[in-house]
Order: C-alpha cells, then structure tokens, then sequence
C-alpha cells in the first residue's frame, strides 16, 4: 500500500508530479490557449465584481492561501485577505455580498474552517472550496469550488495536498486575470507553457533526494531551525517551518527574510541552521545580502537556489538545487527540497513520521 516506500509521506511527495499533472489535467488547455474550470466559468461575474477574496483556512491550507494571495494580486489584480479560519469566525469581521470567500482544506472536514464559510454564507459572501475529499462538508457546503486531484493523502503532514491546492490556485488566478485583462496573452500563454512543465521539474528537484539526506544528517541534532524567504517564497518558509516540527519536533520558525533584522537575528550563532529560500527572483539580491548577514553571525546557511547559481553557492554551507521557473510558479518547486528535509530528519530521529504525535489528520474539533 505504501508502494513500495517506507512511510505514506514519502510516497506521497513523489506522487507530486502526477497529483499536479492530475490536479491541471482537463483544466489547462495549452493548445487552445485557455483555462476551463466549471465553477469559476459559472460564477464569473462574482470573481469579477469581487471587492476583495477572502482566503480562509488552517494549518498547511492557510499557507498555501498565502502562496494564492500573491498570485491573485499579482497577475489579478484584485485585493485579497488571508485568514486563519479559527480567528476569522470569532471576531466579528466584516462580510458583505460582495465579497468572495475562498475556502482551502485538503480533508473538507476542518471544524473551523466549515464554521467560517457557514458564518460567510450567512453574510451573503459567496463561497467558493478547494477540497481534496471529494464529497466532504466543506465541499458540500460551499456555493460552488473547484477539487484538488492529489488522491488520498494518508501521511498526517501535508505535502502533495499542499502544491496540488497552489496549483487550483494559481489556475483561478490565471483564468481571472485573463478575463479581467490584467494579464497580455503572451505571458498568459508562458505561464500555461510552464505550468505544464512544472510536473517534470518537481521530478527533478526529487533527485536531490540524497544529497538532501546527508545535509539532514549533519544538522539533525539542532535544537532550532530558522525558515527564510521572500515574496512567493515566503509562505514556502513558513510551510518548510510547519512540515519540520509537526514530525521531528524540532522547533522551527519561518520568517520573510527581511524581518530576520526586526529581532530573530539575535538568535543566529553557530549552531543555528538556517534554510534560506534563495532563488533567482526579483528580491534575489536582497536575499544574497541576507545571507551575508546571517554568514558574519556563523549561521549554517542552508540554500534553496536556482540550477547553476553560483553566488549563494559560494556562500552557503550547503545548497540544494531546483529547475528554474516562473517566480509566481517557484512555490511549487522549492517545496519539494523542504519536505524532504523535514522527512530524513524525521526518519533519522526515528519519530513516527505518519503519525506524529498530538496531531490527527483532520481537525473535526475547535
Ligand atoms: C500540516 C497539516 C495541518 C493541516 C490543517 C488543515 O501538515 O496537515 O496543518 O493542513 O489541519 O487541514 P485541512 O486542509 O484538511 O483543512
């Protein structure tokens, strides 16, 4: 069952590059240049006329709402809020009828999340889902949404639920950018192009798989990591943070990279790994002189970068390579190396990684 691989976790990340393949299938149509997805075709004119989205979900969901929040505003235009479902509900927020409420949850089932859409309704908003469970309450309860196909995802920690929910995401994104003209057909064009090369570059990043091992080796015993990262990147820190600690127990923080001087900075020496999302992007050299900050404290410098990068190379302690991509796409990929991080360290602590402890697959409690 688990085919082959010790745990359902890594089965599951190697399945990305089918789950996103399976996730786009049907829905992106290269050839004819357009982007087909019922729910959002059907309700245009809500998208549309949208003051704002309002992105609710928990845990691995509500990073992945925040990876979305970029897109939307970015190729979209249109202005977006990510919430915490747990928070949203309980304070009162103001709902009108025209707002869009996104709902993300890979189970369908997440007790808070189910009572924010239920309290969105109420309001007049109109709810859209992005479930995984076909058929659950989230799903039954939304107004209309659009399914993840990343097949059943057993391993408690949430990995192809993760970029399979980017990449419903960044298709919506891209269908209302193209209907509301905030996007030239060319570069529309390029991103449908790259998108369907996505599943093979994720094979790619995969094959880091034992170099990334030994890093994890060296740096298994630490008491504390640090997650950095900017723009697109930075939800990916904040994910890379979450997937270490809900299965090694290892305490670890994400941060945007230029936060790092606002105070955790104080907490690099020598024995503090940092995993810095370093990637050909528009913030690169800002990024580069982040580095260079966390170097002249002794910080061990794990790299995230871009294939043939040589300058964070030079610098880091250790660097793990993924393929090239759009900078909106680049989520997608620089997941994988983290996942992967967290999984060894996991592995090598002998932590049950499947099961963590105090953590249940899905969260029918408040
Ligand atoms: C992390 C994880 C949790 C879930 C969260 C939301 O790996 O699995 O943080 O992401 O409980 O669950 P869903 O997406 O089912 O609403």
């Amino acid at each position: 069952e688990k085919g082959g691989y010790d745990h359902f976790m890594l089965k599951e990340i190697h399945e990305q590059p089918k789950a996103i393949t399976d996730t786009y299938r049907g829905r992106l149509l290269r050839d004819e240049a357009i982007i087909k997805m019922a729910g959002v075709e059907d309700n245009m004119k809500k998208f549309l006329n949208a003051n704002r989205i309002i992105i609710v979900a928990c845990g691995t969901s509500w990073h992945a709402g925040l990876v979305a929040e970029y897109i939307f505003e970015d190729l979209a235009r249109i202005p977006v809020e990510v919430e915490y479902a747990s928070e949203f509900r309980y304070r009162n927020p103001v709902i009108t009828e025209n707002d869009v409420l996104i709902a993300i949850s890979q189970s369908g089932e997440t007790a808070d999340t189910l009572a924010a859409i239920k309290m969105a309704k109420s309001k007049g908003a109109f709810v859209f889902g992005v479930c995984n469970v076909v058929g659950s309450s989230i799903a039954r309860e939304s107004d209309a949404g659009a399914y993840t196909h990343a097949g059943p995802e057993i391993g408690v920690a949430s990995t192809k639920a993760f970029t399979t929910q980017i990449t419903v995401l960044s298709l919506i994104a891209l269908r209302l950018a193209r209907a509301k003209g905030t996007i030239s057909s060319s570069d529309f064009r390029r991103y449908l192009l790259e998108m369907e090369l996505i599943p093979e570059k994720v094979e790619k990043a995969l094959e880091a798989d034992a170099h990334i091992k030994e890093v994890s080796h060296i740096y298994k015993n630490a008491a504390n990591f640090l997650y950095l990262g900017r723009g697109y990147n930075f939800p990916v820190a904040l994910e890379g943070a979450l997937k270490l600690k809900e299965i090694s127990y290892i305490h670890a923080e994400g941060y945007p990279a230029a936060e790092m001087k606002h105070g955790p900075i104080a907490l690099i020496d020598e024995n503090m790994p940092i995993v810095v999302i370093a990637t050909k992007a528009e913030h690169y050299d800002k990024v580069v002189s982040n580095i260079q900050e966390i170097k002249s404290r002794k910080g061990k410098i794990i790299g995230v970068i871009t294939e043939g990068d040589t300058v964070v190379r030079e610098l880091a302690d250790h660097v793990i390579e993924v393929p090239e991509t759009i900078e909106a796409l680049s989520p997608l990929l620089t997941t994988i190396p983290l996942q992967l991080l967290s999984y060894h360290i996991a592995v090598m602590l002998g932590k049950n990684v499947d099961q963590p402890r105090n953590l249940a697959k899905s969260v029918t409690v408040e």
